[in-house]
């Protein structure tokens, strides 16, 4: 089965647990949060290394890739709330505030972080020990002071360091994609901080650009939202060359930082794929 079959049928499994019983309208709210999916990189990224680990407890890997997308799924559902970015359409749709109402909005990020932290205690008996160590990492990379919650928070601080405020906000899930995805395979957490930390790193500067540099059709969200919102960003800071500079210095320590595993070379040609098409190619809006 490939990876993205696999993680919509762990991904629908989990929603209808969520779901089953429970009000109409935040039970629609949910699906409406997490289906149709956008890139899904996060758990890819998660799958990918635990295969390339070996990947000997497969429930436990799907549950982490859940895990992984249920709280990037519900970072942006409260991202997108007027207390936030305000935005109107997300994924080319409208937003779940903007469709279901900000109350059901608050409560269907609220539901899915929760979601996220059940579908790791479901996996559980596949080995406790490293469900427990996932749950740790998540919690580590999701709340304060080093994950998304902190990054968001940064928003609201006088000063910001930019580095530290794409760490948490962005980079922050994707250490805990790589981390997961090797300790769901029995591995060590450590040795994969660095791979993730980049590559999360990068698709921030990444996301800079696309949001200064494309229209919102093309994003299938609005588009210019740094600049409208004064938020800092890497094209603010470094201009448009400079973050395409600052990208490739990033990505280019990638692929040597993957730790020795059975499935290097192969986990070796998807990041060297990702970083080709983090690049932003022609401006479609300038
Ligand atoms: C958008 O993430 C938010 C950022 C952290 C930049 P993605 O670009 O991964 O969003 P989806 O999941 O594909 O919609
Ligand atoms: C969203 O960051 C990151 C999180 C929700 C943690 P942004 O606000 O920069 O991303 P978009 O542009 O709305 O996807
Ligand atoms: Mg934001
Ligand atoms: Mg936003």
């Amino acid at each position: 089965m490939d990876i993205s079959r696999r993680l919509e049928l762990a991904m629908s499994a989990t929603i209808d647990r969520a779901q089953a019983g429970g009000p109409g309208r935040l039970a629609h709210a949910l699906n409406y949060a997490v289906l149709p999916g956008g890139a899904r990189i996060r758990p890819t990224i998660c799958l990918s290394v635990a295969m390339a680990c070996g990947d000997d407890r497969p429930a436990l890997a799907d549950a982490a890739a859940v895990a992984l997308e249920l709280i990037h799924c519900a970072s942006l559902v409260h991202d997108d709330l007027p207390a936030f970015d305000n935005a109107d359409f997300r994924r080319g749709k409208p937003t779940v505030h903007m469709a279901f109402s900000e109350p059901l909005a608050v409560l269907t990020g609220d539901s899915l972080i929760i979601a996220a932290f059940d579908a790791l205690t479901h996996a559980a008996p596949a080995d406790a020990m490293r469900a427990l160590s996932l749950v740790r990492l998540l919690a580590h990379h999701t709340g304060m002071p080093h994950g998304i919650c902190a990054g968001q928070a940064w928003e609201s601080e006088p000063e910001v360091d930019l580095r530290a405020y794409h760490r948490s906000k962005t980079a922050a899930l994707f250490v805990a994609a790589t981390q997961m995805g090797a300790v769901a395979a029995g591995q060590e957490a450590e040795p994969w901080q660095e791979l993730g930390a980049r590559i999360g790193e990068a698709f921030q500067v990444a996301d800079d650009l696309r949001d200064a540099l494309y229209d919102a059709e093309t994003l299938g969200k609005p588009a210019g939202q740094d600049a409208a919102l004064a938020r800092p960003s890497a094209v603010e800071e470094l201009g448009v060359q400079g973050a395409i500079k600052r990208l490739r210095d990033i990505l280019s320590g990638a692929i040597a930082s993957i730790p020795s595993c059975p499935g290097e070379a192969q986990l070796a040609s998807m990041v060297q794929l990702y970083a080709e098409r983090m690049t932003p190619v022609a401006p479609v809006r300038v």
